[in-house]
């Protein structure tokens, strides 16, 4: 398949079984933003939460933040945002891509601006985190947000857009253990890749010339898009840049204070940058197949279960016999779970169902037929369990489905 084959069928998939939408479509859109659908925050929020889980929550050394996207203008001036978050326009000049607003009224108004990145909001609560959890080092504070910024040219779908998701990691250590915690965190990010479904991922050194400002070691984690290799997310060496900046300007210490040693320092940061638009971007061209089965081509996105939008669809064989559709519904209720989606399905032919399914990644389709019933006694209470990836299809107990699906 020709890569502009891929995008065009990734985004138009996208859009019929609602995943993605373009932002204020009926109005001709707004170039840069994109609206997801109920299959698109379903995938979306398992990404996220796989990202938590892994980042955060099974680990002893990290806090989770939810802090503002509005922030005070000084936290920009002292970040160098103001300074030098800028891209050049085809003229040449400076154009700085931060997203200014006003914040009241009249004379009051301020200047602000909505964050470019969720990494400052973590950087102005460090003190409060040492004040109410007095971590040790190395230690880090997460969080997931929206970010934005007016890019002069938004394109290739969600790739590059002016409204987008993060989930930042900002990892506090001491300096001659930078390298350290650096290598760490680039294998957990390859793992993460992992779990998700992301195929080969390339790194690359970012040169001196094309390194953030606040940055002396960059890698970006590259994928192989439809539209070339582009960076998918980026694990920096911050430095001790962003707190001693915000030191230096706020007038507060944002010093660390180890009670064994007695010494007083900034720490120095490693961080893993993620933007969720993109992780989304690259596991539906990772996972989007094309294939032939019983003798017809089909298109499906081989997700992981953990990833998929819906774990596994329910369908009475057929529609228009009451003991089916019954005893489909209530196999449907038994496999009801808080941590994942389950559906009914009964619209249109089984067939046309099942495809359905594929195209969305659902990795278990269960039917209720005859057999079931007491037809043959042998299968009785039991349903078919096919296999998104091979379209296989095994006689299961009812009673055993839960287990099978998890
Ligand atoms: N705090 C560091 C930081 O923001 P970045 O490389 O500018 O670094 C981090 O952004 C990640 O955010 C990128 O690797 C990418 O995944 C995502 N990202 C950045 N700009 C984006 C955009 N315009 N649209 C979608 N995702 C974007």
């Amino acid at each position: 398949m020709a890569e502009s084959d891929l995008m065009e069928k990734i985004i138009s998939l996208a859009k019929r079984r609602g995943f993605i939408y373009q932002g204020s479509e009926i109005y001709g859109g707004l170039a840069g933003t994109w609206d997801y659908g109920p299959l698109g925050v379903e995938l979306r929020n398992n990404v996220k939460d796989i990202w938590w889980k892994m980042f955060v929550k099974s680990r002893e050394d990290m806090y989770g933040v939810g802090t503002s996207i509005i922030m005070n203008k000084q936290v920009w001036e002292a970040s160098g945002h103001v300074a030098g978050f800028a891209d050049p326009t085809e003229t040449g000049e400076k154009f700085n891509v931060m997203f200014k607003t006003t914040v009241g009224a009249g004379e009051e108004a301020t200047i602000s601006y909505l964050r470019p990145e969720t990494a400052q909001g973590i950087f102005v609560n460090f003190k409060n985190i040492l004040d109410s959890f007095h971590p040790k080092l190395p230690f880090g504070i997460a969080q997931i947000g929206k970010a934005f910024r007016n890019e002069i040219s938004p394109r290739d779908f969600i790739f590059r857009s002016r409204e987008f998701e993060q989930m930042e990691v900002e990892y506090f250590v001491r300096e001659a253990e930078w390298e350290k915690y650096f290598e760490a965190w680039r294998d957990t990010m390859h793992e993460f890749s992992k779990l998700v479904g992301i195929k080969n991922i390339h790194e690359l050194n970012v040169g001196d010339e094309d390194r953030a400002h606040y940055s002396k070691k960059t890698i970006d984690f590259e994928f192989e898009y439809p539209f070339g290799r582009k960076e998918l997310w980026g694990l920096a060496y911050r430095t001790d840049f962003d707190l001693r900046n915000h030191s230096g300007a706020s007038g507060v210490s944002l010093e660390y204070f180890d009670e064994e040693s007695g010494e007083r320092f900034t720490p120095h940061v490693i961080e893993p940058s993620l933007g969720v638009d993109r992780t989304i971007l690259a596991i539906l061209a990772s996972t989007y197949t094309e294939d032939e089965l019983g003798g017809e081509t089909r298109s499906y996105l081989k997700l992981p279960k953990e990833v998929a939008p819906v774990r596994a669809a329910i369908f009475p064989l057929l529609k228009n016999k009451p003991e089916l559709v019954i005893k489909a519904r209530e196999v449907y209720e038994s496999l009801k779970d808080e941590n994942y989606n389950i559906v009914f399905d009964d619209n249109g032919n089984i067939g046309k169902r099942y495809r359905r399914q594929d195209e969305i990644g659902t990795p278990f389709c269960i039917t209720v037929d005859f057999d079931t019933l007491g037809e043959n006694p042998e299968h009785k209470d039991t349903v078919t369990l096919r296999d998104r990836d091979t379209g296989e299809q095994k006689r299961v107990r009812i009673g055993d489905l839960k287990e099978a699906i998890k």
